[in-house]
């Protein structure tokens, strides 16, 4: 079998229920396993801002219409290479995309209450080389966040 060109070095999971006192738990998380690759702090920063989003949309979106957010869980994996390429995916169980375009426009939001500004994936995308989303209805969501990062 040939061999990967850039083998992954590193990988982790964790999954947590979709309530608001574990968006910081998910930035520290994800903060601690990328910190294995020692990037600059505003790096490190904007990698936890891009995951707050993702595990926001999770917790306000994907889940909106469940009434025990605690049974609903949050899936988090992320992997680094050998060369420094990381991925992180945020995945939920929930009410899914309908139209993963139109949902990924600036300012776009179906957000009610006038709370969400609809700049969610806006900001992922700012902070990272490439976001990904799979969705289906009632299915659920999965976000990967994907960043090339210097290794030392
Ligand atoms: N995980 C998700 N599950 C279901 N819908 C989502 C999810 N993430 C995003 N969305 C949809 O995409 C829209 C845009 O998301 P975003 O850019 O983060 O803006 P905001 O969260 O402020 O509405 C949301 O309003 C919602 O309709
Ligand atoms: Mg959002």
């Amino acid at each position: 079998m040939a061999k990967r060109a850039d083998p992954i070095k590193n990988s982790m999971k964790c999954v947590f229920p979709a309530k608001s006192i574990n968006e910081s738990f998910a930035r520290m998380a994800v903060s601690a396993f990328v910190s294995q690759l020692d990037p600059p702090v505003s790096v490190l920063a904007e990698l936890k801002t891009a995951v707050s989003e993702a595990v926001t949309n999770c917790i306000v979106h994907a889940y909106r219409h469940e009434p025990d957010k605690g049974s609903c869980l949050i899936y988090i994996s992320a992997a680094y290479t050998v060369g420094g390429n990381l991925k992180i995916a945020v995945k939920d169980k929930g009410a899914g995309i309908a139209d993963i375009a139109l949902a990924r426009t600036p300012l776009y939001t179906t957000d009610a209450e006038g709370e969400r500004s609809g700049m969610g994936f806006t900001v992922m995308e700012s902070f990272v080389d490439r976001v990904r989303v799979r969705s289906a209805p009632m299915k659920g969501t999965t976000v990967i966040l994907e960043k090339r990062l210097d290794v030392k």
